[in-house]
């Protein structure tokens, strides 16, 4: 899926000089950031014009520290990838102002105009980045209260229990305005959030299925978080 993936970010991005990129960190694209360091690596793609801005972040939290989605993605994507710094904008958890990070973030995109790529996943009540039930579908960056499972959830990415009420994250409305929008999930215990996503009603009590509203949304699913889905899916070569 990963190779899959990254073959269709390079064709969104063929005509795009200077493109404006925003990862997702969480488990689920690691596999599609190593294929796509991979195919640097090997000059089968060109990332060196590319220009980066971070989906969300753990407020208390920044790169340094461990399990931090900026970490994360440092490790798995942008320190191997050698970006320089002042082509990332990424969300800095501890800063003293958190709405001049917000507007500091929003400025950023807007020297691009929109984001042209933005990899997504799904928290399993729905969510998007940090953008919980409720949350406003026209919203811009904004500090987020943290639904009691993604606070459970998130202590997956770190050794030792952390304290998560608050993210900071690019708002629905921001997303809304991306020229590409991939919703990634793999396995089964995402099948259930994933049929509710795409079948259920478009709601604010689930913020993925807002996303049914753009027209640029592609779903990315291996047959674990396929799994729930009443519609036919199309699988890697096995034709409807
Ligand atoms: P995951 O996180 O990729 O680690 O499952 C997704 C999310 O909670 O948005």
């Amino acid at each position: 899926m990963a190779a899959d993936v990254a073959d269709r970010v390079k064709e969104c991005l063929r005509f795009t000089s200077r493109p404006l990129f925003c990862p997702a960190s969480g488990d689920t694209p690691a596999a599609l950031y190593a294929e796509l360091l991979r195919r640097a690596m090997d000059h089968t793609m060109n990332m060196r014009e590319w220009s980066f801005v971070g989906l969300d972040e753990w407020v208390g939290m920044n790169g340094e520290d461990a399990g931090s989605c900026r970490y994360y993605i440092d490790r798995g994507f942008f320190h191997p990838l050698n970006v320089p710094a002042d082509r990332i904008c990424f969300f800095d958890g501890r800063a003293p102002d958190l709405q001049k990070e917000c507007a500091d973030v929003e400025r950023f995109i807007g020297r691009w105009g929109r984001i042209d790529v933005a990899i997504l996943g799904i928290g399993p009540n729905g969510h998007v980045a940090m953008n919980e039930p409720g949350s406003d579908p026209a919203g811009r960056s904004h500090v987020s209260e943290l639904h009691p499972a993604t606070r459970e959830t998130g202590q997956k990415y770190f050794s030792c229990h952390q304290t998560l009420e608050r993210g900071i994250t690019l708002g629905l409305g921001t997303l809304m305005e991306a020229r590409h929008l991939f919703l990634l999930a793999i396995g089964e215990k995402k099948a259930e959030i994933i049929r509710k996503a795409l079948e259920g009603p478009i709601t604010t009590e689930l913020p993925a299925s807002l996303l049914r509203n753009h027209p640029g949304l592609e779903v990315w699913l291996d047959a674990g978080a396929a799994g729930s889905l009443s519609v036919a899916v199309m699988q890697k070569d096995k034709p409807l």
